[in-house]
């Protein structure tokens, strides 16, 4: 009896008799040979079909298979130094499941609207599956690092009653007798969290209606935010450098087959380890303006300004201190210089920009009445915020980490909407 395998861990088998069961991914045949490449949810691996050495039946079943096919099949699992993934399987017995007619995306190139259109489909093939699997090993590396490190996970709300980062990009619903909004960040809730825990983070999709249609954009993205009870700005960047060289370190561990699929250049992975360069808005408008590029001081950064910044660095790169005028509304002033605060953006290498946003929030009840008054944050909505500094304040810090920017920038994908199974675009809304 032939033992059911995955063809992720099919070097168990290897000389043995194995079952698998997949689909179709490509199929080439000569007369008396067919190669039938499978796919089975965990990889991709060469299935040879000889006439002869299976029944006239099989092979001539072989021969009708078509692109996306479902199928079962047995055969002897074979090193072969040649075959990608180092084994191939010599087939003894093939069992369609269903022929599928007609499948729309076929080894030819097609445009990006019509695999947009057919992402439900297009998640089956080759790169995608690397990149999406590249993204849950993003995903597991930064919950193990956080997990191993005294953080407790306590997740934060959807539908909330207010705004964390601006009033601009609020997506708006009718909850009952009244309105409700879908979450930006779960970082006020955090900050409450983090006052009951100690250390935690929350992890989930969060919504911003930006009328931005750039590779950089997800109207729909996950974000894992860290709170920190009794902790700095300074200490905020150290466990944000050390957790993204975690995560790139297990990535390099244990998908090297998808980053090998996608041909990314891993030498400039395996450098990234703190510590990180950190360079004050201040000098980086500097250098911006050195450039060439038209930008004062007190300007947010653009998408090209941020390439060009990320470009000279092959780690990645805190930018500190931005105006204050800037930033949203939580966050602590620089001691002797209130026109900036204590934040960072960290900015990934190779023109990828910002993949992280993170402050020291304000503690003191005064400073954070007065900051609630000129942004017009009702009682009624952030009493309960304002609370977390009247019964037993402490300084405390956090950061938010975007899960697709970091996947494109470790993944060195063009644009972010390959980097989630199915991404919500400012035009797109379907599958
Ligand atoms: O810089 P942001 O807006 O920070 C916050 O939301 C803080 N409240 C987080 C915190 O301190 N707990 O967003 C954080 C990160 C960005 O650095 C970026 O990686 C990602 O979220 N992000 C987006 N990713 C994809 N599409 C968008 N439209 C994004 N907006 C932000
Ligand atoms: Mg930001």
């Amino acid at each position: 009896m032939a033992a059911l395998a995955l063809i992720s861990k099919i070097g168990e088998h290897d000389g043995k008799e194995v079952e698998l069961r997949g689909w179709l991914y490509n199929k080439r045949s000569s007369g008396r040979i067919h190669f039938l490449e499978l796919r089975d949810g965990t990889g991709f691996i060469q299935c040879v079909v000889v006439k002869g050495e299976v029944s006239d039946e099989d092979f001539e079943a072989a021969g009708r298979l078509t692109q996306e096919s479902s199928l079962r099949l047995t055969g002897t699992v074979r090193a072969d130094a040649r075959a990608k993934g180092g084994y191939e399987i010599t087939v003894k017995s093939v069992r369609p499941f269903q022929i599928a007619q007609d499948y729309p995306i076929t080894p030819k190139e097609h445009g990006v609207d019509f695999l947009m259109d057919n992402r439900h489909l297009w998640i089956r093939h080759k790169r995608q599956h690397a990149i999406l699997s590249i993204r849950h090993e993003v995903i597991a590396a930064a919950q193990q690092y956080l997990n191993d490190n005294g953080f407790l996970r306590v997740d934060s709300p959807i539908l909330t009653p207010a705004a964390c980062e601006g009033t601009t990009t609020l997506f708006e619903t009718e909850y009952f007798e009244e309105k409700a909004y879908l979450s930006q960040s779960g970082q006020l809730y955090n900050e409450a969290d983090a006052m009951a825990f100690g250390k935690v983070y929350c992890f989930g999709p969060t919504f911003r209606a930006e009328k931005s249609k750039t590779r950089r954009h997800l109207i729909e993205f996950w974000m894992l935010e860290p709170e920190m009870a009794w902790c700095d700005q300074e200490e905020n960047q150290r466990v944000q450098e050390e957790l993204v060289s975690y995560i790139v370190a297990k990535v390099l561990e244990k998908r090297k087959a998808e980053l090998a699929v996608i041909e990314r250049d891993i030498t400039k992975l395996e450098d990234i380890k703190p510590p990180f360069p950190r360079l004050s808005y201040d000098d980086a408008i500097d250098i911006l303006k050195e450039a060439g590029r038209e930008i004062s001081w007190g300007d947010d950064f653009g998408a090209p300004d941020e390439t060009l910044i990320s470009e000279r660095f092959t780690r990645p790169v805190f930018v500190t201190n931005y105006p204050t005028s800037m930033k949203a509304f939580y966050m602590q002033p620089e001691p002797g210089r209130p026109e900036v605060v204590k934040c960072a953006d960290l900015l990934a290498p190779e023109g990828y920009g910002e993949i992280i946003g993170g402050s020291e929030r304000i503690w003191d009840p005064k400073l954070m009445e007065e900051r609630m008054k000129q942004h017009s944050l009702s009682e009624e909505a952030y009493g309960w915020y304002m609370q977390l500094r009247k019964f037993g304040t402490v300084p405390h810090s956090g950061f938010g980490i975007g899960i697709e920017r970091t996947v494109a920038w470790i993944t060195g994908s063009e644009h972010i909407r390959e980097m989630i199974p199915f991404p919500r675009l400012l035009y797109r809304l379907r599958p």
